[in-house]
């Protein structure tokens, strides 16, 4: 496999990807509800990972997609660790697409036989993209993100979390995360996973927090963070197994324990 031209070419269709939802973003779209109504899934999610779905198959007929949306929920069973596997979420941040028409992202990570390789997160409306080749440096369009320099203490830290952790949850004992915010300098909520993941790694937010994420919410990030050196685990502290559900903690090296040791009690 040539990798380069992987790496070219899930950067082309993620552009091309781009491109149609910001021409959809002034269009009539049609909203489901998936589970609630709080949980939305638009045609356009749909349409963007079918579209990832024929590239690939084209181009790597022997390679897997696990996207949100399970458009390939026909494809053959397989062990990632034997396979090359494209975890992709067409859109992240669907309610943000459908309500506020910006901040939601396109997100694509490979792996081969379990190991990253390309770590793709679109920001559409900015027209921003996080792209790694494993190895070969963190850039943001064309240009190559230097090392996180000195850490930041959590009382200088801006932290990204997701709403679930203000309900009640199968994690925490208690409510510590509301000391937490009290705390640091400030929480923020975007509302895209993928792109708050990305932020820690270029050093705009120095941690993020999120409850329930799957395999296409992180598995770009993971790449992207990975080649940063940022600490990406569960909440617990656990390697992250990407092909799995997982509430996961990625910040900075002291940050990652201060947090998980005085903040997350876990139940
Ligand atoms: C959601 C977003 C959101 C996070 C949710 C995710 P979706 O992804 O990343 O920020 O809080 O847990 O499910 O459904 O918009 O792709
Ligand atoms: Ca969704
Ligand atoms: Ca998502
Ligand atoms: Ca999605």
């Amino acid at each position: 496999m040539d990798v380069n031209e992987l790496y070219r070419l899930a950067k082309e269709w993620t552009l091309e990807a781009g491109t149609n939802l910001r021409q959809a973003v002034v269009q009539e779209v049609e909203v489901e509800y998936k589970t609630s109504a709080a949980d939305l899934v638009t045609q356009k999610d749909k349409e963007i990972e079918r579209f990832f779905s024929k590239k690939i198959k084209e181009a790597f007929p022997d390679h897997f997609l696990l996207g949100e949306e399970g458009v390939s929920e026909g494809q053959s069973a397989y062990d990632p660790q034997k396979e090359t596997v494209w975890l992709v979420d067409p859109i992240d941040g669907t309610t943000n697409f459908v309500h506020n028409k910006r901040n939601f992202s396109i997100s694509v990570g490979v792996y081969h036989e379990g190991e990253p390789l390309v770590g793709i997160i679109y920001d559409v409306m900015s027209d921003e993209m996080f792209h790694v080749l494993i190895g070969n440096g963190l850039y943001v369009n064309e240009t190559r993100v230097e090392p996180l320099g000195e850490e930041k203490t959590y009382e200088q830290a801006l932290i990204a979390m997701n709403h679930l952790w203000l309900a009640p949850n199968d994690y925490l004992a208690e409510q510590p995360l509301q000391q937490m915010v009290q705390e640091i300098r400030g929480f923020r909520c975007i509302g895209s996973a993928a792109l708050e993941l990305a932020y820690v790694a270029v050093g705009r937010f120095e941690a993020a927090i999120f409850n329930g994420l799957g395999p296409w919410d992180f598995g770009a990030a993971s790449v992207l963070l990975q080649e940063q050196g940022v600490k990406f685990t569960t909440v617990s502290g656990d390697p992250v197994n990407v092909f799995k559900h997982s509430s996961v903690l990625t910040a900075t090296k002291t940050l990652h324990g201060t947090i998980q040791s005085r903040y997350i009690e876990l139940k």
